[in-house]
C-alpha cells in the first residue's frame, strides 16, 4: 500500500509538512479574497487540504477535472482469473482540483473593490464558473512543445487561470510551475503570472516551451452540458497575449 501515498517520494507525514509549510508561505503573500487551486487525486487529497485549512484557508469546493486515468480498475495480481469480478479500486475517472480563498477583508463586494479578488470570472453573463470540467489527457503536440512528465492541457488549465482572476487584473502565481501549462494559459489569456520551478533543466524548458504552448489555439470546445464553458473564445485571448513572468527560485 505504501506505494500509493507516495508524493514526489514523500510519505504521507512529509507530505503534510510539505503542504503545511506550503500553506504558511501562500497565506503570508496572498492578498486577502485571493484563490487557490491545488491539483491532487483522491488518494492524496486529504493530505493537502487538511494543513490548507488548518493555516486559516477556506475551503470553496473543488473542481472536477473529468478524465480518465489508468490508475485503479485492475483485478487483484496474480489472481485475476479467480477473481475476474472484482475490482480491487476503482478505475479513476476524476482529478479533484481543490479550491481555498484566503479570508475576505469585508464583504465580497468590498474585497472586490479593494483587492480585485474574492470571486471567480464568470465564463460569461449567462454562464457561471461551474466545478465539473470535462477534459482529456494533454494531447500529443501540447507534449512535443513540453516534455514535462506531468504537463496539464491548455484546453482545461485556460479554463481555471482564467476564472481564478474575477477582475482580470492581478497576478496568477504557479508556485510549481513544471512544464508550464499555467505560465502559458496566463500569457494566452492575457493575465500578469510568475511561475517558479525548482528543477533548472524542468525551469529552462518550460520557459522555452510557454510562447509556444500559448500560441495554440484553444481547442476547449467545451464540449459539455456539465460546466460548459463554451463561451471561452481561446483564439481571441491568443492574439491578446501579454508576456507573462517566469522566475527562477
Ligand atoms: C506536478 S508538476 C507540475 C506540472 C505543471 N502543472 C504542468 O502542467 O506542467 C510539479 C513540479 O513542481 C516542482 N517542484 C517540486 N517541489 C518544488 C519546490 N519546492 N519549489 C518549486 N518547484 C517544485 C517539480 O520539479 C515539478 O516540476
Amino acid at each position: 500500500m505504501a506505494p500509493l501515498y507516495r508524493l514526489d517520494g514523500r510519505g504521507p507525514l512529509q507530505a503534510s509538512v510539505f503542504f503545511s509549510d506550503f500553506a504558511r508561505r501562500a497565506f503570508r503573500i496572498l492578498v486577502p479574497g485571493a484563490h487557490v487551486f491545488i491539483a491532487t487525486n483522491p488518494l492524496l487529497s486529504h493530505l493537502v487540504y487538511g494543513p490548507m485549512l488548518e493555516r486559516g484557508f477556506e475551503k470553496r469546493g473543488e473542481v472536477i477535472r473529468l478524465v480518465q486515468t489508468l490508475r485503479g480498475g485492475d483485478r487483484p495480481k496474480n489472481a485475476h482469473r479467480e477473481f475476474a469480478d472484482v475490482t480491487v479500486m476503482p478505475r479513476s475517472s476524476w482529478e479533484p482540483w481543490g479550491l481555498f480563498r484566503k479570508p475576505c477583508e469585508g464583504r465580497v463586494q468590498d474585497n472586490l473593490r479593494k483587492w480585485k479578488t474574492g470571486g471567480l470570472r464568470r465564463v460569461s453573463a449567462e454562464l457561471p464558473f461551474c466545478d465539473v470540467i470535462p477534459s482529456a489527457p494533454t494531447r500529443p503536440e501540447e507534449r512535443a512543445i513540453s516534455p514535462h512528465p506531468s504537463l496539464k492541457p491548455q484546453s482545461f488549465v485556460r479554463q481555471v487561470v482564467r476564472a481564478c482572476l474575477p477582475l482580470g487584473a492581478g497576478i496568477v502565481l504557479d508556485p510549481f510551475m513544471g512544464g508550464g501549462s499555467t505560465i502559458a494559459a496566463a500569457v494566452s489569456i492575457g493575465y500578469e503570472s510568475i511561475g517558479i520551478e525548482v528543477d533548472p533543466q524542468f525551469f529552462d524548458a518550460a520557459a522555452a516551451a510557454i510562447p509556444a504552448l500559448a500560441a495554440l489555439p484553444g481547442n476547449g470546445k467545451a464540449s459539455s452540458k456539465i460546466g460548459s464553458n463554451a463561451g471561452l473564445d481561446f483564439q481571441r485571448s491568443c492574439t491578446a497575449a501579454a508576456a507573462g513572468t517566469v522566475t527562477p527560485c
